[in-house]
């Protein structure tokens, strides 16, 4: 038998859910089967089974193995070295100890190395060597070159007699021969934090095993190839920095290094002649790391916390002294410790910043987390993204403006528009009635809406677009197409993008497109570029004047702005308590404002003092400095890490048989209908195709799904969705999760999601499903017709969703005909006119229902919120159709804010309508007039 491991044969890893993963699982697999190996006679008839096996593994590995730098291919190439000479007890030893050192990641030990032979640690055992650890982090820098495997080796020794003990941090470098083995290693490599692009290195790969990663390339331009080398290096620099931003670049070039220094520079963080300065080389690529990974105001805290004060002045708790004194709260000391409380002051000078004055280690961090989230100016706020909503609106918003804005969007919008005065035009998203939800607001509606405006003469009024990216159960817009689409009509508006449930997209190519700081900068390139500017010369020859006059023609088609009118103007709001490392409450505030600094600084700043306390949690903004590093130095692994997960649950359930019984997990084509999916794609990750659809979809649909948000349908077990919550996952298994629709539950992944976390999930759902299936055998005759209607009642008969209906004419700037078309009402009147006892009277549903047959139009005086979904089906100055009462009826769930169930609606009276008519809010009347 032919034992040579060849590298002829091409693996696909297509169908492969993780890179990650499946190079785990591979070395498992290769030490196990070594093991056995190991001890089998070689005539034993499992010995060439199982070696056939071992190679068909290392031949999997190979091509993954490349791009890292442990074992690293040297090491990689012995160990196959060994098992074609049949060393298989030294090959066994080996592979167990590369193993171990990547599965408890000791490898990052500056100690370790394999090449000691003798018994070398497999884990950290002790305190410290995982103080060693962490005071020096280890990462991977990426050597773009042609070398050969002596090269590489000598780079490598040179690298690691540069290493000093006064290094913060080690490093071990990853050579890769080409252009696209350099995109791959970005993609796979996470260790990564540095990449040295050299002089003169072929495009193709040679690497013919990775299918799967060569995905990463279908969009390169086949015209790369023919490029001179001096530009490849500068061209794959502009192509790392748009996977990952984050990494440093640097650029060894032996031509022109002055030229190409002052025309790179944004993208390389600096361009060095030749080999000259290996030193300096050295240097940069530490102090790049370094500034990452600085932290300021954490720094600052903790350096305050060790100073010795007295405290004359308010927090008794400040140093745990109130504590300290007590017989009574010392448990409070015990639980948390007692550097929180010597990191609790009051004080904002001593090294530490006032947040609504920052000068020092506040505004630094502030400014480095607007580079890590892509943003020109970076907010901190302690308080939710509730109040950063809040302040944001109140900033951009005056008394009368007229804001456009998804109705299931999050409450801190409705009450913060209610107290800013805007005038609400709210939009319908589309229905998902299958599961009691709604999706997003389709472009076409935003489009069809602004040009409601432009038709009545009111565009200008019309200041601020305000959508939900991405929405509770995970679907993101084409942001950049929706900016673009709606700055074609109205070239001032302003975006406010709630992303509260997205603060961890930035830190991956795939989100990073649909997120408003990635959009927001690339429009602004493009409409900086004089190529765009041709583009749209051409699209505004063609479209015509005469095209703008028919809506049908404008709506069908996808419009270009003006780059000389339109201004790009986005604000987007983040819960990073939600989706990364921070305290509860930590949330940021990102701007990317060409006008921030002429038109919105002082309101800014007025709104942000409103709103913000002025005794802000510290904890709270050390927290947020401390997961902006994360974001910085780790937040490309932890994200994909956490989707790979996520899609790992999906197809767990998708394939148990118990469990495909009573569950299934919504997949875009549940949850995004076909004619917001150019690309006919229904499902993200198939064993044929892998993910490509998922990159596809991503790049093209107008409405995408975040996989990681994964909304199981249980109507088929019979329970609705908070029974499930309340009663099975939280009562018996103490599985917490938070959003429920009458026939689903969410689970969401995020960036501290475990593999056995999501086993258990799987064990707890099979639990759940072999309990139904015991109780749904034992029903009696009777009691399983009750079943099976409560399953066609959960499966099949949902109440369908209401549209928005109207304002009420008493809360309409304009007068009802245009306000059809426009919509937008002026909530807050109405809203303060609830407090008035003696202009609201209660109804309850079965009159409401008589009376408007009867002809009377019933104005809501309150927000009502049916508890899930969540949303206000009615808000103050709402006129009640009989849809939303119908919906009501049908709805069966416990708590609906705004709604008593022994008086019904709180409407206003007829006469208090008649006087709110006649007394208009000055502005919407001078609108409404003019
Ligand atoms: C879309 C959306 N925006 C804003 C918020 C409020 O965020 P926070 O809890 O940070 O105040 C939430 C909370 O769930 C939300 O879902």
């Amino acid at each position: 038998m032919d034992t040579a491991i060849t590298d002829a044969t091409e693996i696909s890893l297509d169908g492969c859910r993780s890179i990650w993963e499946m190079r785990s699982d591979n070395w498992i697999l290769l030490v196990d089967d070594l093991g056995r190996l190991s001890v089998l006679a070689q005539n034993h008839s499992d010995f060439t089974t199982t070696l056939k096996r071992v190679m068909r593994t290392i031949k999997s590995l190979s091509p993954i193995e490349s791009y890292w730098a442990f074992p690293g291919e040297r090491v990689f190439a012995e160990l196959k070295g060994m098992i074609e000479r049949r060393e298989l007890v030294r090959a066994h030893l080996v592979a167990r100890r590369i193993h171990r050192m990547l599965a408890g990641q000791t490898y990052r030990h500056e100690s370790v190395s394999l090449e000691n032979e003798g018994d070398l640690p497999s884990q950290i055992e002790t305190d410290e060597e995982r103080q060693a650890q962490l005071s020096r982090p280890y990462f991977e820098v990426l050597i773009v070159d042609e070398m050969s495997a002596s090269e590489q080796d000598a780079l490598r020794r040179r690298v690691q007699r540069k290493r000093s003990v006064d290094d913060d941090f080690v490093f071990d470098i990853v050579v890769v021969p080409s252009f696209e083995d350099a995109l791959i290693a970005t993609l796979v490599n996470f260790n990564l934090q540095a990449v040295v692009v050299r002089y003169g290195f072929p495009f193709r790969s040679q690497n013919h095993h990775l299918t799967a990663l060569r995905r990463v390339l279908d969009g390169l331009d086949a015209g790369i190839e023919a490029l001179p080398e001096s530009e490849r290096g500068p061209l794959l620099g502009r192509q790392i920095a748009q996977l990952r931003p984050e990494l440093d670049l640097y650029l060894v070039t032996d031509v022109n290094v002055e030229e190409i220094a002052a025309r790179m520079g944004e993208t390389f963080r600096r361009v060095f002649f030749r080999e000259e300065d290996h030193d300096e080389l050295y240097r940069s690529i530490m102090r790049g790391v370094a500034v990452r990974q600085r932290a300021p105001f954490f720094n600052a805290l903790r350096d305050y916390a060790k100073q010795p004060t007295g405290v004359f002045h308010a927090l008794p708790l400040a140093r745990g002294k109130s504590i300290q004194n007590s017989n009574w709260i010392g448990d409070l000391a015990q639980f948390y410790g007692m550097n929180l409380f010597m990191a609790e002051t009051s004080a904002t000078s001593g090294g530490l910043d006032s947040l609504l004055d920052p000068v020092g280690p506040l505004k630094l961090a502030q400014e480095y987390a607007a580079r890590a989230f892509g943003a020109k100016r970076t907010f901190f706020a302690t308080n939710g993204t509730s109040t950063a909503n809040k302040v944001v609106v109140q900033a951009l918003v005056r008394p009368g403006d007229v804001v456009l804005v998804d109705r299931n969007c999050h409450k801190s919008h409705h009450y913060g528009l209610v107290l800013a005065g805007a005038q609400v035009g709210y939009l319908d998203s589309y229905p998902l009635n299958d599961f009691s939800m709604y999706g997003a607001v389709p472009l076409r509606q935003l489009k069809k809406t602004l040009l409601a405006y432009k038709h009545a003469g009111m565009l200008d009024r019309v200041r601020l677009v305000l959508l939900t990216n991405c929405t509770f159960d995970g679907i993101v817009y084409d942001v950049e197409r929706v900016m673009m689409e709606c700055l074609a009509i109205a070239p001032h508006l302003v975006f406010l993008w709630d992303e509260a449930w997205f603060a961890f997209a930035y830190c991956h190519p795939i989100y990073r497109q649909r997120t408003a700081m990635g959009s927001a900068a690339k429009i602004s390139a493009m409409l900086q570029d004089p190529d765009y500017a041709a583009r749209y010369e051409a699209f505004n020859a063609e479209f015509g004047e005469e095209a703008w006059k028919d809506d049908e023609k404008v709506l069908n088609t996808r419009l270009l702005p003006d780059p000389s009118k339109a201004r790009v103007r986005v604000y987007a709001t983040h819960s990073t308590h939600k989706t990364l490392t921070a305290l509860r409450q930590g949330s940021m505030i990102h701007i990317w404002d060409q006008d921030f600094k002429d038109k919105t600084e002082e309101a800014f700043h007025e709104a942000y003092m409103t709103h913000t306390s002025t005794s802000p949690n510290y904890q709270i903004l050390a927290s947020l400095d401390v997961g902006r590093r994360q974001v910085e130095l780790e937040g490309y692994e932890l994200v994909q890490r956490q989707l790979e997960l996520a899609m790992s649950l999906r197809e767990q359930v998708f394939r148990h048989p118990l469990l495909k019984k009573y569950f299934r997990f919504l997949g875009v084509g549940d949850l995004v209908p076909p004619e917001y999916r150019e690309t006919n794609v229904e499902s993200y990750f198939d064993e044929e195709t892998g993910w490509s659809n998922f990159e596809t979809a991503w790049r093209t649909d107008e409405f995408a799904l975040d996989p990681t948000r994964a909304t199981l349908e249980i109507g088929a077990t019979g329970l609705d969705g908070d029974t499930f919550k309340n009663k099975h996952l939280m009562d018996k298994y103490n599985i917490q999760i938070n959003k429920t629709s009458r026939n689903t539950v969410l689970f969401m992944t995020n960036i501290g999601s475990t593999r056995s976390g999501v086993a258990h999930l799987i064990e707890v759902l099979v639990k759940i499903a072999r309990d139904i299936d015991e109780r749904v055998k034992d029903l009696s005759m009777i009691e399983r017709r009750i079943h099976d209607k409560r399953v066609r009642s959960l499966t099949l008969e949902q109440p369908p969703l209401p549209d928005f209906s109207a304002f009420h004419p008493a809360f309409c700037a304009t007068p009802s005909a245009s306000n059809m078309a426009t919509r937008d009402g002026d909530m807050r009147t109405a809203f303060f006119l609830s407090y008035d006892d003696a202009s609201c009277e209660y109804i309850d549903l079965t009159e409401a229902e008589r009376v408007i047959a009867g002809g009377r139009e019933l104005v809501s005086a309150l927000f009502v919120i049916p508890y899930p979904p969540g949303f206000p089906i009615l808000v103050p100055g709402q006129i009640i159709s009989p849809a939303i009462l119908e919906y009501l009826r049908a709805l069966d769930v416990r708590e609906i804010h705004g709604f008593r169930p022994e008086l019904g609606f709180r409407v206003f009276t007829e006469a208090a309508l008649a006087r709110a008519r006649q007394i208009k809010p000055p502005r919407a009347q001078k609108a409404a007039s003019s």
